[in-house]
């Protein structure tokens, strides 16, 4: 498990990040979402003892970060996807990977294994020999991703991995991560694709150098907007509208072809005496749905509403 209790970093005068406070449970995919600049990767580099932390705490397991004897355990449990590649452009692919995984004591039939598994799966083993100083951007980012797991790390942190890679690669990536937190790794990773941490994160924080809010990323939405219903009408009179917003349950209405887009306070409890009502007017209804909002539609109004 994964904790931050009011985790702080400042730079001179800038504070990257301020009493961040989060959980992550064993297993989970965690997604840190928030603008440029937010403290994304300030707070990643902070878990991977990379850089200090001004003020806070964070434990991974049992061990602390920030603290110089707990660092090398640390290091061991996690891999770290960092926001830029930096391979050694020289060597080949093949010879990146079993660089790394030596500096890292995994023995050499599991390196091979590993190697060839990882390469294979993202559509490199041909290329294994190539030096990566002529890969592509994505296909350097592909290589960063197999270094990462190299050495079977249990905590893996992944600094926008899918940030250039094709749509099929990026299938591919998020795949791989799903299939890691079956194996039972625990995941954090940064993203600005909202639909890509919609589909796999099982948590998200928003953050704009602080923590804006904190949840499933399917819960987020509850009681941010005004909920609206869609009702598909096969004839729509035109004293319909007029009608309806007399009606006491109903704040706002509107006519968009066939269909009465409704503003409805309570629809669990409204709902059945709208249809009700609809009927009792002879009207035919075809199709009833609320209208959903995304993860996008909840990041843009609460990174607005966190302003500066
Ligand atoms: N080494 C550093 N020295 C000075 N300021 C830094 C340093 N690292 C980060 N910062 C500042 O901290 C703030 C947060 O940066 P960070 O890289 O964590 O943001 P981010 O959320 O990862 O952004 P992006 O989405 O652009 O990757 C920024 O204002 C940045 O300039
Ligand atoms: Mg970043």
């Amino acid at each position: 498990m994964i904790t931050c209790e009011r985790l702080t970093k400042t730079f001179q005068s800038v504070t990257a990040i301020q009493d961040l406070s989060i959980t992550i449970p064993d297993g989970c995919i965690f997604g840190l979402l928030g603008p440029n600049g937010a403290g994304k990767t300030t707070t990643m580099r902070m878990l991977s003892c990379l850089i200090q932390p001004t003020s806070g705490k964070a434990h991974i397991d049992s061990y602390e970060i920030g603290n110089k004897e707990d660092a090398q355990h640390i290091r061991k449990m996690i891999g770290l996807l960092p926001e830029v590649p930096g391979l050694y452009e020289t060597l080949g692919a093949y010879k990146n990977l079993d660089f790394y995984a030596q500096l890292y004591g995994v023995p050499k039939k599991q390196r091979e294994e590993s190697i060839q598994t990882t390469l294979t799966n993202l559509d490199l083993w041909d290329r294994r020999d190539e030096p990566v100083g002529g890969f592509s951007k994505g296909m350097k980012q592909k290589i960063a991703i197999a270094r990462a797991l190299i050495h079977d790390p249990k905590y893996i942190f992944l600094d926008e991995p899918t940030a250039s890679l094709d749509p099929m690669a990026a299938k591919v990536v998020r795949e791989y991560i799903l299939e890691l937190k079956k194996k039972g790794n625990t995941i954090l990773i940064n993203t600005h694709n909202l639909s890509e941490a919609e589909r796999i994160c099982d948590s998200v924080a928003l953050v704009k150098n602080r923590i804006v809010k904190v949840g499933n990323p399917k819960d987020l939405a509850k009681g941010l907007f005004t909920r609206t219903i869609n009702i598909t009408i096969k004839k729509i009179p035109s004293t319909l509208l007029k009608d309806i917003e007399s009606f006491s349950l109903v704040s706002q209405a509107h006519v968009q072809g066939n269909q009465l887009i409704l503003n409805v306070k309570n629809p669990e409890e409204d709902n059945p005496q709208i249809i009700t009502w609809l009927l009792k007017q002879g009207l035919q209804i075809q199709f009833i749905s609320e209208e959903e909002h995304s993860l996008e539609d909840v990041y843009l109004k609460l990174i607005e509403e966190a302003g500066q």
